[in-house]
């Protein structure tokens, strides 16, 4: 692509075969159309490339905002468009899932056959009971019966709750008695770093306690022993072998608006927010930001590296491949087992075309050096691609570089739970910026805006908003809608904005850089942890009265969480409660959200009203001036 100089900053222009032969060769000219005309834009890309037992009436339907409704009266499922269809051309013969897990077994399922799975299961789960609307919630490892899983709810019109298998207990529960699931899938056993994480046990824990499941199913896949409770839980294998698995299995016609999955994710405050996608707009919206962004062909081999408990392995691993035709890898482990090569060996060994993973995972991977890549050829990838927070430039250049010879762009794609899709993101076509996810997703109207809602001066800090609906937005807090309008739509109910909580600048160029959340949202490793949940974890550790967390910048890890606490009465600091402290946190909520350091301190820093004031921690903790305290109830 020709070379603009007006363009400021360091600037990576696309080479001409990228942009030649490229799904979207003209960005300006389709996100100019598509603002022009919003519905029309995505009506005419819903009618052309998916199929519905019934069209809409109308493509967006504004008049109940923000409760917004795509592709009206339509019928349809995501699983008809995912796996039906293709039974009917070549692509039933196609990959559709290469799996390779932690201790080097290979499956790989063609549609054909994870199509025959996902029959057998949702049969499965039709004799046990659940039937439209019921939830589900799933907690298992990197697994393809994992996506089974929730291709099977989505085909009998259950509504999927995955649990990020790095998650414990209470945090488990927690996400089960909220959706009031009635089956918990699982399975004994994850593998990572040769190790076996005992799902089954931690499963075991919750389910004793919440009151709503009637069933587990277990998927065996570590094999060692696992106590299953007579009558409540059933192996998968055995499920499976019986004729109640018919291969004959309806998909259920769905209302386009009817949910398919709840996915939690950390709020401000209190407990995680109950994220709710429907079947058709989420559909539409995943399926066309792939194939646009990372110009998915028949050809390609995709890999998104994430996990399947998060939004970006429901649509990016799960649904949005599938839709597409495409080939998928899935593997299960850590990247540095048993060696820091196993990513660029899988790379190599399955020819793999696009990378997608997170900045912490390159960061993580950068550490042990260019060698371990170097030994291999990479020479398949195309393009690569970044999610989940701020990439720094430094890392944007080593995974451009020493990961795509210089010759693959790599997508910064910006997006949330709640957007489904991404929403910021160049297209291969676009000029990249290292650090920068560029500009919106053609029909995707973004701005960065002060208080009152003005549009901020080039470089200037502001709020991101965004301007219009998109087809894969979340529809509401599953059964909390007064949360839903007060969390995302209440800062800019004026205008009608849906804020989606992070700062951001735009550059001369109108180029995008986010900074990062406004609120007590902590990114660890690119997760997303509030800190009211960890505050309530270290409170109900018999020692702890009261509890401030906060998030300090981390090499590695983006942030890492420094935890503040007041003792109770008869509790002495020590080196060693401090250690129990953090094991608490990571018992509760999971390894992840575990406090790198533990303070005990005899007060913390509150307004007058009672609040704490995280942002004078913080500034303490980085030696920073802590700025204006006039609000401190005691300086
Ligand atoms: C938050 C959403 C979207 C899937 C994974 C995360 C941050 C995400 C980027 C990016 C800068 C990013 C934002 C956002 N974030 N992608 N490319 N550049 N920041 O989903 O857990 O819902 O987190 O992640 O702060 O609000 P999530």
């Amino acid at each position: 692509m020709a070379k603009d100089p007006s363009m400021t900053g360091e600037v990576y222009y696309p080479a001409p075969e990228v942009v030649h032969g490229a799904h979207i060769p003209n960005y300006d000219k389709v996100h100019q159309e598509a603002l022009a005309d919003l519905p029309g834009f995505w009506g005419k890309i819903a009618a052309e490339n998916f199929e519905w037992y019934k069209p809409w009436k109308q493509v967006l339907d504004d008049s109940n905002a923000p409760f917004y409704k795509w592709f009206v009266d339509a019928k349809t499922n995501i699983i008809h468009n995912a796996l039906d269809r293709h039974m009917r051309t070549a692509i039933r013969n196609k990959a559709a899932l290469i799996f390779e897990g932690e201790p080097g077994d290979l499956r790989i399922y063609t549609y054909q056959r994870l199509n025959r799975e996902v029959c057998k299961f949702a049969s499965v789960l039709r004799a046990m009971g659940v039937r439209k609307g019921d939830r589900v919630t799933i907690y298992m490892g990197r697994i393809p019966e994992l996506m089974i899983a929730m291709l099977a709810c989505a085909k009998v019109g259950a509504i999927h709750s995955v649990v990020y298998g790095g998650f414990s207990t209470e945090a488990l529960l927690g996400r089960i008695e909220d959706s009031e699931s009635k089956l918990l899938i699982t399975c004994d056993g994850a593998w990572l770093r040769g190790e076996i994480v005992k799902l089954k046990e931690i499963a075991n824990a919750a389910v004793d306690r919440a009151g709503t499941i009637e069933n587990v199913i277990c998927v065996k896949r570590t094999g060692q022993p696992v106590e299953m409770v007579s009558g409540r839980d059933h192996w998968y294998h055995e499920m499976m072998a019986l004729p109640i698995a018919s291969t004959k299995a309806e998909t259920e016609v769905m209302d386009a608006e009817d949910p398919l999955f709840i996915l939690y994710t950390s709020g401000t405050t209190g407990k995680p927010k109950a994220i709710l996608h429907t079947h058709g707009g989420y559909m539409v919206g995943t399926a066309t930001t792939l194939k646009w962004t990372f110009d998915l062909k028949p050809e390609d081999v995709w890999w998104c590296a994430a996990d399947p408990g998060w939004i970006t392995g429901h649509s990016y691993i799960v649904y949005a491949p599938l839709i597409n035709g495409a080939t998928s890898i899935m593997y299960e482990g850590a990247p540095t087992f048993p060696y820091p090569d196993r990513w660029w060996q899988i790379v190599e060994k399955y020819g793999v075309t696009i990378l997608y993973t997170a900045p912490t995972a390159i960061r993580g991977l950068m550490r042990f050096g260019e060698s371990w890549p170097n030994r291999y050829d990479l020479s398949s990838l195309r393009l690569l691609g970044s999610v989940g927070e701020p990439i720094n430039p430094e890392a944007w250049k080593w995974y451009h570089r020493v990961i795509g010879k210089e010759k693959c762009p790599v997508m910064d794609t910006w997006w949330q739970t709640e957007t489904g899709h991404f929403m910021i993101t160049p297209l291969p076509s676009v000029p990249l910026k290292p650090g920068s996810a560029t500009r919106a997703f053609p029909g995707v109207e973004v701005d960065v805006v002060d208080e009152e809602g003005h549009s901020v001066g080039p470089n200037e800090e502001g709020f991101l908003v965004i301007k219009r609906p998109w087809p894969g937005m979340l529809r509401t807090l599953y059964r909390d809608p007064d949360r839903y309008v007060e969390a995302y739509w209440s800062r800019y109910a004026e205008q009608g904005w849906y804020l989606p909580g992070d700062s951001a600048r735009r550059d001369e160029d109108g180029y995008i850089w986010v900074i990062g959340r406004i609120d007590d949202v902590i990114k660890v490793s690119g997760y997303r942890l509030g800190t009211a949940e960890i505050e309530s974890a270290l409170v109900s550790h018999p020692a702890v009265a009261e509890a401030a967390v906060i998030g300090v910048p981390d090499e590695l890890r983006g942030n890492h969480i420094n935890a503040y606490c007041i003792l109770r009465q008869g509790f002495e600091a020590s080196e060693k409660l401090k250690h129990d402290l953090k094991d608490h946190v990571g018992h509760e909520m999971g390894p992840i959200a575990k406090p790198t350091e533990v303070f005990i301190v005899n007060s913390l820093p509150k307004t007058r009203s009672g609040k704490i004031m995280r942002r004078v921690l913080r500034a303490q903790a980085l030696g920073q001036d802590v700025g204006d305290v006039s609000t401190l109830e005691d300086s």
